[in-house]
């Protein structure tokens, strides 16, 4: 077992000196699963963010050489590792921001819910000790089946007297980076200038990719929106399929869970006007997690925005999305009810 093993040269002399960083408050940030194949690069993109001044990088294994590695970059964060269930109190221990990439990924031929009954186990134990050691903690839930370990991390914090639905978010953001990518391609537009709705779920046809509303606007045909949703909701299985039994998508979710945990630090800054997609408890529909756009504030959620104006087309697949298709999602709450 080791103990912060790894802390970043820059004291706060150097700190004070080299980075402006006094007006910028001081956030942590921890990644649970840090040594996997997303965790890594994560942990590398959350270095880069300004935002952040301590990283703790935890995993049940291999995390010494994570955090020793990353720490040597020369940006604000301080970086520690910390490696087994006795040191997951000082990982969490004052995080702003914690984000969960842990858990195993799907194998050519898997759904999601085949992962269910592992890293809902996995995940019902991050949760719990989050309840316990930093409570007030913005979750980015990353670990699949979003669908329903969200619900899962929701009754364990209201098992232990901290749920705040304001705090808890299945992160969806690799939906949209797939969306604006594939839209700009067909459209033939500057990428870095498109935007693209996506709601629902993260899971086959609960993605619902909402380009009706994306800009620039394209003017596209049915039959290449029609092409477009389904690439959108099949670009999870596009990566499992070409990396053949080597795991899921890490670099793109890395870059997408950078992206929504950056959201995430914004808003508790009070920048305004902070909005990403995201799955959450919601009112939108009937169902009680829904993906939609999320306006992000100093207490976490600040609105979650409503649907906008939809296509027929989308009409008509919102109404067939079955958004907690499985009987997994269902399970959910009896897996609750075993022992802890
Ligand atoms: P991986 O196997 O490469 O890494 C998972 C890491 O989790 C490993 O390092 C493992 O040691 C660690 N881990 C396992 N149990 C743990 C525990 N109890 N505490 C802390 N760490 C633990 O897998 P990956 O490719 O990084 O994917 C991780 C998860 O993210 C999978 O469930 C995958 O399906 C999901 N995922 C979600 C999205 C999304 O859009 N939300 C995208 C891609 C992958
Ligand atoms: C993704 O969308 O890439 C992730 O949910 C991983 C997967 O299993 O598809």
């Amino acid at each position: 077992m080791f103990r912060s093993v790894a802390r970043s040269a820059a004291g706060k002399h150097l700190l004070r000196r080299g980075y402006a960083t006094e007006s910028v408050p001081d956030r942590k940030v921890a990644v649970l699963g840090a040594a996997g194949g997303i965790g890594q690069p994560l942990a590398l993109l959350m270095k880069l963010n300004p935002l952040v001044s301590r990283m703790a990088l935890y995993d049940i294994a291999n995390t010494p050489g994570v955090a020793a590695d990353v720490s040597h970059v020369n940006t604000r964060s301080e970086v520690a590792g910390y490696v087994g269930e006795d040191q997951l109190k000082q990982a969490l221990a004052g995080c702003d921001v914690v984000i969960i990439p842990a858990g195993v990924p799907r194998k050519p031929g898997m759904t999601r819910d085949d992962l269910f009954n592992i890293n809902a186990g996995i995940v019902k134990g991050l949760c719990a000790a989050i309840a316990k050691y930093c409570p007030n903690a913005l979750v980015n839930m990353i670990s699949n089946p979003v669908n329903s370990t969200v619900p899962i991390a929701a009754e364990v914090f209201k098992k232990a007297g901290t749920y705040d639905e304001k705090k808890l978010f299945g992160v969806t953001t690799l939906d949209v980076v797939r969306a604006k990518t594939f839209y700009a391609g067909k459209a033939k537009v500057n990428v870095a200038d498109v935007n693209v709705p996506v709601v629902g779920g993260h899971a086959g046809i609960t993605i619902l990719p909402l380009f009706s509303q994306a800009t620039p606007k394209a003017n596209l045909p049915e039959e290449d929106i029609k092409a477009l949703t389904k690439r959108t909701q099949d670009g999870g299985t596009e990566v499992v399929e070409a990396k053949a039994g080597k795991g899921s998508a890490t670099l793109s979710m890395a870059y997408a869970g950078a992206i929504f945990a950056d959201a995430c630090l914004k808003g508790l800054n009070g920048v305004p006007d902070v909005v990403e997609c995201s799955f959450v408890q919601s009112t939108v529909t009937e169902l009680p997690f829904f993906a939609s756009k999320v306006r992000l504030g100093k207490n976490g959620v600040e609105e979650v925005m409503g649907l906008g104006p939809l296509s027929d087309y989308e009409q008509a697949d919102h109404q067939s999305a079955e958004l907690m298709p499985n009987s997994a999602s269902m399970d959910h709450g009896g897996f609750l009810m075993g022992s802890s």
